[in-house]
């Protein structure tokens, strides 16, 4: 008999350990419902047709969102026909409508997504004492029946139905339980609480999630849901700390579009789950598809992404200033937190500016080829500086015109300075300085344009007689402060010569290659 109690405690035990066991090492379901087609559609100049939703709303799926809110049906023909177009679409994930907690409202976003797989009618209505007397001069018991009375009737007419109390982040908390209590009784297992004007702080919102989870009856049939907006850059914390405290669902915009300063932006919930080991959460999102989500939508919304936007930006993963480019070098995690393929970008970028080292200069060398080391690597490097000193940032040909460029080093003519004047009513005239076998020489010629006065100067200081025969301006790649580079083939001593030159001043690139090519001639 003894045995036998012992044997069940231990079970008891081991039972009560696994359960433990499981809740610690389990992540929570944070569900992702995304309302980039709603609330980040009323973006002005953002609108899109139905063409370019239905593309959004694909993306969104295939990114792994769980529910997709495709429009306000009753605020136009075209939201109605998106909504109902992406019901069509879509195959398992959830389709939203939003509506009012207006009859017309739900029986048309009903009607919208009537093809739906899985259907979902969002209904609500203003809970904040601005809310309740001065938009809609109501009291707070006629807004419990009226959003009771919304529940119920969407609930009649699709398989599931979230309400949101808008304006509650400057809800007062109690009341807030009244009506969350009401609407879930009414129906409702999604509770949104909105921080429609983005005031809330994070622990505010994060105590009233709590407040929520401990005060409302009948909690444990819901599942809150966060929605904040960014007017004072609040929205991923404030989500965040409604998550920690009880959240299930997160309401997001893909590169934190939305009405005003935006909504929580998807990327930056998301990425933060996923790098903070101590958010224990599965969005189930699929992260190597973010960054082409967040162009898709960037284009079709024509809506930069700021440069230095968290994760989705241009910059997010560049390193440019020299300290930090050789700390990635030795180590990514000395300066990154995200692994760049985890978003879908290639690889972090080490920028080339004029605040890079030689390490990062020598990693794209290596990369594209070359090697150069010791003294060879100082003088790229020097080059380098000059250049990029002129330069925003450096492309690979540019670097590779730098390494071309080293010949200019052994040349026995050199240009040491130029000046030139040009321009409509004026007579062109060059200034050239040359270094010729050490020798410093100078002259001043007009030409007919800039280039051909730059020629004539040259030809005066190199006594021997040369004819330009052939010229070619090239732009290394695309911009008005590129770097342009010159072909010349000069006709001396009865054979010809080819010289090449490399600047981000054209008239300069063109001198440099007249010179290169004149200091193969034999000159005394
Ligand atoms: O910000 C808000 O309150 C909203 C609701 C309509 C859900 O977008
Ligand atoms: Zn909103």
């Amino acid at each position: 008999e003894n045995r036998k109690l012992k044997t069940e405690n231990l079970i008891l035990r081991i039972q009560f350990s696994l359960i433990v066991y499981i809740k610690i090492t389990m992540s929570d379901k944070l569900y992702i419902f995304d309302t980039t087609l709603r609330d980040g559609e009323q973006v002005p100049g953002c609108q899109l047709n139905t063409i370019e939703k239905i593309e959004v709303a694909k993306a969104l799926e295939v990114l792994g969102v769980d529910v997709i809110e495709a429009g306000f049906p009753v605020s136009s023909p075209g939201d109605f026909e998106a909504v109902q177009e992406i019901c069509k679409t879509v195959s398992d994930t959830t389709v939203c409508g939003l509506t009012r907690a207006v009859a017309k409202d739900i029986e048309v976003a009903a009607d919208a997504l009537k093809f739906a797989r899985n259907a979902r009618i969002h209904t609500g209505i203003g809970t904040s004492p601005y809310h309740i007397k001065l938009k809609l001069n109501s009291n707070e018991d006629e807004i419990i029946e009226r959003a009771v009375k919304a529940v119920k009737l969407a609930r009649n007419l699709v398989p599931e139905v979230e309400f949101y109390a808008e304006d509650a982040g400057r809800s007062d908390n109690e009341y807030l339980a009244k009506v969350v209590e009401a609407v879930i009784a009414a129906g409702a297992t999604i509770i949104n609480i909105p921080d429609t004007t983005g005031y809330c702080l994070p622990d505010e919102y994060g105590a009233k999630i709590r407040f929520l989870m401990e005060n409302v009856r009948g909690i444990d049939r819901a599942i809150l849901s966060t929605h904040c907006h960014n007017d004072l850059g609040m929205a991923t914390a404030n989500s965040l700390a409604g998550i920690v405290n009880g959240a299930r669902q997160v309401e997001v915009t893909i590169n934190g579009l939305g009405e005003r300063a935006g909504n929580t932006s998807l990327e930056e919930v998301v990425m933060a789950i996923h790098t903070r080991k101590d958010l224990p959460f599965d969005t189930g999102i699929q992260t190597q598809k973010i960054m082409e989500t967040s162009r898709l939508v960037s284009s079709l919304m024509n809506m930069p992404v700021q440069a230095n936007k968290a994760i989705v930006g241009r910059n997010a993963f560049a390193h440019s200033s020299g300290i930090h480019q050789d700390g990635v070098l030795k180590n990514r995690e000395n300066y990154e937190i995200i692994e760049p393929a985890m978003v879908g970008v290639d690889e972090s970028a080490l920028v080339l500016t004029a605040r890079s080292g030689r390490a990062a200069l020598k990693h794209h060398l290596n990369r594209l080829g070359h090697d150069p080391n010791g003294d060879e690597l100082v003088k790229i490097y020097d080059r380098f500086l000059i250049l990029a000193d002129k330069k925003k940032q450096l492309s690979d040909e540019e670097l590779l015109m730098l390494i071309g460029n080293g010949a200019t080093a052994d040349q026995s003519v050199k240009l040491k300075l130029l000046q030139v004047v040009a321009g409509k009513s004026t007579i062109p005239m060059a200034t050239v300085h040359l270094d010729v076998m050490g020798a410093a020489r100078m002259a001043t010629a007009e030409g007919n344009g800039p280039i051909d006065a730059c020629m004539n100067a040259v030809k005066k200081i190199i006594t021997s007689d040369f004819v330009l025969d052939e010229f070619l301006i090239q732009a290394i790649t695309r911009g008005s402060d590129d770097v342009g580079k010159v072909h010349v083939k000069i006709f001396a001593e009865n054979r010809p010569l080819y010289g090449f030159g490399a600047d981000v001043d054209i008239i300069t690139a063109s001198v440099k290659a007249v010179v290169d090519a004149v200091s193969k001639m034999s000159i005394k």
